[in-house]
């Protein structure tokens, strides 16, 4: 079980470090790590964001732990040389084209939510972000209106084969569970959000099982607020997707607390390759002084035990120790507690 470990920027090593060594204390047989820079320290070690050597290591192994990537000293450069481009370029280059994002209030834990404690322990929704389309990679450029003023046009689109193979893991993923499917679009006043939902609806003859809804993305985004209780799955687009995951984790209470996984078609020996990684950022302002919240890492690392090694009760084993962490009063900065990322890492481990 190859895990390729891109730590990245930030926050990215002081997380990544913790989740790595809650995955030596399982004591798996067979794990090996290969590490590689990614974002903006690989800019500065070797003169790109994402290296060649960087994207070779991620394909040979079978999942990539990945920390995250931003940079302000590297907000100057041109675009493409960006740290960002690197987790833009992963996701693209390796096809990962399905984001599960979940977000759930651990039992117990509603008073860590700013919501009501009877509406946060409603809260339990997976959001299922597309990750390969959308205006993230249409066609953009900086240029001059007629009168001569900077412009900045970035092209959004979907097309329906990319419509259709997210659709595919949201509906298997709701008839799984047994629960509906809300897809958020803007089809109230955007053509891609037309396609979108005309294709939903399509896919949506093949799992009858399955009750679609459709929301427009500012009603929902007031509804994850208001009433999250009416979601369990929730299948959206690339931008609108990155927005309402960040709002999902303040309503669970920190943006330190939730994982993801990035999935595609590529299968391995074991299971789903992908990569695993915290929805948050490099984390500028806290950077370098210990006091990151590893948990959404840790939390990434047992989603990759899931789908890419087939070690559900590892996973489970891994969730729960974090849960019970959070129980017994492990608060980090993010939570108005005063552990720090070591200690937080220490307190997850000892509770595996
Ligand atoms: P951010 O997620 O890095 O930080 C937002 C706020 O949340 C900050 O106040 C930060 O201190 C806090 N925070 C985030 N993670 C935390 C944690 N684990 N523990 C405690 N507090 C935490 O978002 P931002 O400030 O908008 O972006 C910073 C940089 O990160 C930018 O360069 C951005 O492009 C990049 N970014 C990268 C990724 C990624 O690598 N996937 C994701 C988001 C942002
Ligand atoms: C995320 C981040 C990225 C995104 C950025 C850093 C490119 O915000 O993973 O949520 O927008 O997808
Ligand atoms: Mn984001």
């Amino acid at each position: 079980m190859k895990i390729a470990v891109l730590a990245g920027d930030g926050i990215g090593p002081e997380v990544t470090a913790e989740a790595v060594r809650v995955l030596e204390a399982l004591e798996l047989p067979g794990l090996s790590l290969a590490h590689a820079d990614v974002g903006g320290i690989a800019y500065k070690n070797h003169g790109h964001p994402l290296p060649p050597e960087t994207l070779a290591t991620a394909r040979a192994a079978d999942a990539v732990l990945f920390g995250a990537v931003g940079d302000p000293d590297c907000d100057a450069l041109e675009r493409h040389l960006r740290p960002e481009q690197a987790i833009l370029g992963l996701r693209k280059e390796l096809e990962l084209f399905a984001n599960l994002r979940p977000a759930r209030v651990f039992e117990g834990l509603e008073h860590l939510s700013p919501l009501l404690p009877e509406i946060a322990r409603s809260l339990d929704l997976l959001i299922v972000r597309e990750l390969n389309g959308d205006v993230y990679f249409g066609e953009k450029g900086i240029g001059e209106t007629a009168a001569g003023a900077r412009e900045g046009w970035d092209r959004m689109s979907y097309s329906e084969p990319e419509v259709r193979r997210i659709a595919g893991v949201a509906f298997r993923a709701a008839a799984q569970q047994g629960v509906g499917l809300m897809s958020v679009d803007k089809a109230n006043v955007l053509e891609t959000s037309q396609v979108w939902r005309d294709t939903m609806i399509e896919v949506a003859r093949d799992f009858d099982q399955v009750e679609l809804g459709h929301m427009y993305v500012d009603n929902a985004a007031m509804q994850i607020i208001s009433n999250p209780a009416q979601f369990r799955i929730m299948v959206t687009g690339n931008l609108f997707g990155d927005i309402l995951s960040d709002l999902a984790s303040a309503a669970v209470g920190s943006i330190g607390l939730l994982p993801s996984a990035s999935l595609g078609a590529r299968q391995t020996d074991f299971g789903t390759y992908g990569l695993f990684e915290p929805i948050h950022g490099s984390a500028p302002d806290i950077a370098g002084q210990g006091k990151a919240n590893p948990m959404a890492t840790i939390l990434s690392a047992a989603m990759m035990l899931r789908h890419s090694f087939g070690l559900e009760a590892e996973a489970a084993r891994v969730e729960s120790a974090v849960g019970r962490a959070l129980t017994d009063g492990v608060r980090g900065l993010d939570l108005g507690g005063e552990a720090g990322c070591e200690a937080i890492g220490a307190a997850v481990r000892d509770r595996l």
